[in-house]
């Protein structure tokens, strides 16, 4: 959560660091503000969206080749002008921009609030900027000592970019737990929490490791250290992102643009990792584990969110295909109930930023305990991403929408391939059915663009039910977690209440909801369970339900019973979810449009949870 900003260089900080800031306020969008160095320090900070601060900013002094920007989503502090940042010391010398949690705050506020120091705002970020301060001052040494001395005494996570008001050639950022990129330029450098804001200035990139930090200057030169006081030699890579991927590309929102790209980056999830005419599927982290992956005598899913319910499908897929028990956990339960855990398993840990704090936090603890951990990532060079024994990459491209879409997808054909993998290696499927499925994947492509072009009779649905208050999505077998995916793509952008149910379990409570204002989403393409689904069908009908249906194309029977109808094409069962979750995601994008919701940044929320 929170983006971060910089840069320093010969250009004008404020429009670089404004831009950033709005290609990160996927981030956190709660508050925002930058500081610049121009003879003086000059902070603007305002609760709200990157637009009010640029509003808030108009007509003021805006110079400057130095400059720290921030937007926020709020941890400690509700969100308003005070608690925004940047935070200034209390000289007024050092401003700081912060992304993370210091969990220490409160005792290190004391000990400075002891030594006479005073706060404006309630969050951890100005006590470590004034901790900094009092170390320099106590310690009599460098910024960049009195940076590294204070981080040393914190507990927590974060990324964080300082400079100082009688210092303009200079700035120094450290990380610990959230991400941070530094761009380098031509004597310039940029630094961000994601690599958006630099793609269009340079491709060289440093990301920086935990427990490191940088000081670059306006001469062109950089250092990178560890915490210890010991400098490292940088390992410069070049960005394989293009400036078109992080833009709307003529959509309304990212999250439409990312609902369209779903046929292009399946194709590039499967690229070279599959054949199907000659047979063969080559997951590379699969291959070179296979010995340890084969002989593994239990899968652990970990993850939280949308990437829980791809999980929930792997889980699905490996116990069929593979034989083998799988096990699906919440990343923050998991972390925190002592679980069992045998060198023997693997822990696949599904994660589309690469950055969520639970996951990665799940994953330390399987490590502890000599599992080996195998991510399922789609930003390349992410936290989780670096500190798993293997993984597979969901080559989804950059997803800016806060609701997941395009990564949910990639991740489950990650996991249909490695089910598949697995399964080859192992001699649980049969050859021709192996070619029978990637025949159909390589097909798949085809099929969500047909899918996809229900979108105007999904949003005449999406017209009628708009005003519902909640809703209820049902499904069986593999649509299972496509319901709980769907109901909470509606509830995260639409803020209807919604819940997803396995079908069978709708007697076991949720039925005694349904009336005639209930609207309920069938997911009914199961061939091997379709008499069940009928009859959930008319359970919901004879309570005076208002069914949607999404059917396979040709439906008769339940086609004759629901009130709404999407015909999506038809695919091998364990595929299904990569159709069937095409017109929730376009329902609930509808839905929240018409009710004038924020699609691409709902309210609370963050793209990429990077606190507990
Ligand atoms: C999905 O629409 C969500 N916004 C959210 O549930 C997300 O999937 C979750 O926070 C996990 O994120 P990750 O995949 O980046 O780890």
């Amino acid at each position: 959560m929170c983006g971060i900003v910089a840069y320093i260089g010969k250009r004008q900080a404020y429009p670089i660091l404004i831009k950033g800031l709005q290609r990160l306020e996927y981030r956190g969008y709660d508050s925002a503000g930058v500081a610049l160095l121009n003879g003086d320090l000059h902070v603007y900070k305002k609760a709200g969206k990157v637009s009010d601060l640029q509003k808030f900013a108009e007509g003021q002094d805006v110079e400057g080749t130095i400059g720290i920007g921030h937007t926020r989503w709020a941890t400690h502090g509700e969100p308003n002008d005070r608690n925004a940042h940047p935070h200034v010391s209390n000289s007024g010398n050092f401003a700081l921009v912060h992304n993370g949690i210091i969990e220490n705050y409160a005792a290190l506020k004391e000990q400075l609030t002891n030594s006479g120091y005073t706060f404006k705002s309630d969050t951890d970020t100005e006590v470590l900027v004034n901790l900094i301060e009092e170390v320099k001052k106590q310690e009599d040494v460098s910024l960049e000592d009195a940076v590294r001395i204070a981080l040393n005494e914190v507990v927590g996570a974060y990324a964080i970019v300082v400079i100082d008001r009688t210092n303009e050639d200079s700035l120094i950022v450290a990380r610990k737990g959230s991400p941070l990129v530094l761009g380098i330029g031509d004597q310039e450098f940029f630094v961000a929490s994601d690599a958006s804001p630099i793609i269009e200035y340079t491709k060289n990139v440093v990301y920086l490791d935990d427990q490191e930090y940088a000081v670059v200057d306006r001469a062109g030169k950089f250092t990178i250290k560890t915490l210890g006081n010991i400098e490292i030699t940088p390992f410069i890579q070049k960005l394989q992102m293009d400036l078109e991927s992080i833009e709307k590309g003529g959509f309304e929102h990212f999250m439409l643009k990312e609902i369209y790209e779903q046929p292009r980056v399946i194709a590039d999830a499967v690229r070279g990792r599959m054949s199907a005419s000659e047979g063969w599927i080559k997951l590379g982290g699969v291959n070179e584990f296979a010995n340890r992956i084969n002989k593994a005598k239990r899968f652990i899913v970990t993850a939280c969110g949308t990437s829980w319910h791809s999980g929930l499908i792997g889980e699905y897929l490996i116990e069929t295909l593979a034989r083998v028990p799988v096990e699906v956990e919440y990343a923050s339960e998991f972390r925190y109930r002592n679980p069992i855990i045998h060198e023997s398993d693997i822990i696949l840990a599904i994660s589309q930023s690469g950055e969520t704090a639970d996951t990665l936090a799940a994953i330390e603890v399987a490590k502890e305990r000599q599992a080996l951990v195998y991510g399922i990532c789609n930003v390349i060079g992410s936290s989780i991403a670096r500190v798993s024994h293997a993984g597979s990459y969901t080559h989804a491209g950059p997803e800016i929408g806060v609701a997941s879409t395009k990564a949910f997808s990639t991740q489950v054909v990650i996991l249909t391939l490695m089910a598949l993998q697995i399964a080859q290696q192992k001699g649980t499927i049969s050859n021709s059915y192996l070619r029978q499925v990637l025949y159909e994947l390589e097909n798949l492509p085809k099929k969500i663009e047909k899918t996809l072009e229900l979108d105007a009779q999904i949003k005449v649905i999406a017209e009628q039910l708009k005003d519902a208050q909640n809703f209820l999505y049902l499904g069986r077998g593999y649509n299972f977690p496509v319901a709980l995916e769907g109901a909470l793509k509606l509830k995260e952008i639409s803020y209807i209440h919604a819940e997803g149910y396995p079908a069978a379990e709708m007697k076991h409570g949720p039925i005694a909801l349904i009336d005639e204002q209930m609207p309920v989403v069938v997911l009914a393409t199961n061939e091997s369970a379709y008499e069940k689904i009928v009859s959930n069908v008319q359970e919901v009908k004879a309570r005076k339900g208002i069914v949607i249906a999404v059917v396979n194309e040709g439906d008769k029977q339940i086609k004759s019973m629901a009130d709404y109808v999407i015909e999506i094409p038809q695919t091998e069962e364990i595929l299904t979810p990569l159709l069937t979750v095409i017109p929730l995601q376009l329902l609930s994008y509808h839905i929240a449009v018409m009710r004038g919701a924020n699609v691409d940044q709902p309210r609370n929320l963050a793209k990429s949870v990077t606190v507990e």
